[in-house]
């Protein structure tokens, strides 16, 4: 089962954006798609909710009766959208699942420089090193009157992963999102330039996404996690999982 996690440390640099995007391609391209939300801000699942059911499927995870995050029966294919900040523990164990990780980037020094610390983290997992699970960037909402775009291409060539493409910032990922919606599911006129720049993104995604050899099933059993509490003001860490019951769960 295809698995692509969206991750970066830095909050605000677009995963859940992106990964809702991604879903929403897989889903049109009539692959049973869910979309995960591991972030206990449950962005994904929001949208998700929003979204028209009279547009292709996506599916949210199930809790079952104890409490824990599983894949539903029949999914072929999952995105996973993950908080920021997620590091150490949390994120090797992502990585144990995913075929591929995707790091939405900023062009700000700031965005920049966190988005290193993840992917120097990821190059020590065995499952990058081995080219188990591909790493690949996004340049994110990116001004396109500024050199950012060469900032975030240079930025990616030293740190030694490839950057699949480039997207910039506009209200059209806002509106849409708004709507429940991404731009695959708009008139495509009205984000044509949009569209154009998730080209090459979607070209690197699609060897994931329909692979010649079927990843190893076994990490399926491994996907379920312990719901994200979405009420309690304390961080999502293994203290707050253990008290985690489907009682003190919105
Ligand atoms: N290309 C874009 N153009 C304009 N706005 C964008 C673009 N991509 C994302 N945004 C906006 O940027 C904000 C942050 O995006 P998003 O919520 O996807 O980030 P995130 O990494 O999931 O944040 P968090 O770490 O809080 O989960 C949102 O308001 C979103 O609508
Ligand atoms: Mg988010």
């Amino acid at each position: 089962m295809p698995v692509i996690a969206v991750v970066n440390r830095k909050g605000g640099s677009g995963k859940s954006t992106f990964a809702a995007h991604v879903a929403a391609w897989c889903a049109r391209e009539g692959l049973a798609v869910m979309l995960g939300d591991i972030d206990r801000q449950q962005s994904s699942r929001g949208w998700l909710r929003r979204r028209d059911p009279a547009l292709p499927a996506i599916a949210p995870w199930v809790i079952d009766q104890k409490n824990v995050l599983r894949v539903p029966t029949g999914i072929t294919h999952v995105v996973l959208d993950t908080p920021g900040g997620m590091h150490g523990f949390e994120l090797s164990r992502v990585v144990m699942f995913a075929d591929a990780i995707v790091i939405p980037v900023c062009a700000s020094v700031f965005d920049r420089e966190s988005a290193a610390q993840c992917i120097a983290e990821l190059q020590t997992l065995p499952r990058v090193a081995k080219g188990q699970c591909r790493v690949a960037t996004v340049g994110m909402r990116v001004d396109g009157r500024t050199s950012a775009a060469g900032v975030l291409r240079a930025w990616a060539d030293e740190h030694k992963v490839p950057m699949v493409g480039v997207l910039r910032e506009t209200q059209n990922y806002v509106k849409a999102l708004e709507r429940g919606l991404t731009l695959f599911d708009v008139k495509k006129d009205t984000v044509a330039t949009d569209l154009e720049q998730w080209r090459s993104i979607l070209d690197w995604l699609r060897p994931v996404v329909h692979p010649v050899v079927a990843p190893e099933t076994k990490r399926e059993a491994i996907l379920p996690v312990r719901r994200p509490s979405v009420l309690g003001a304390r961080p999502f860490n293994e203290a707050s999982r253990s008290s985690l019951t489907r009682a003190n769960v919105a």
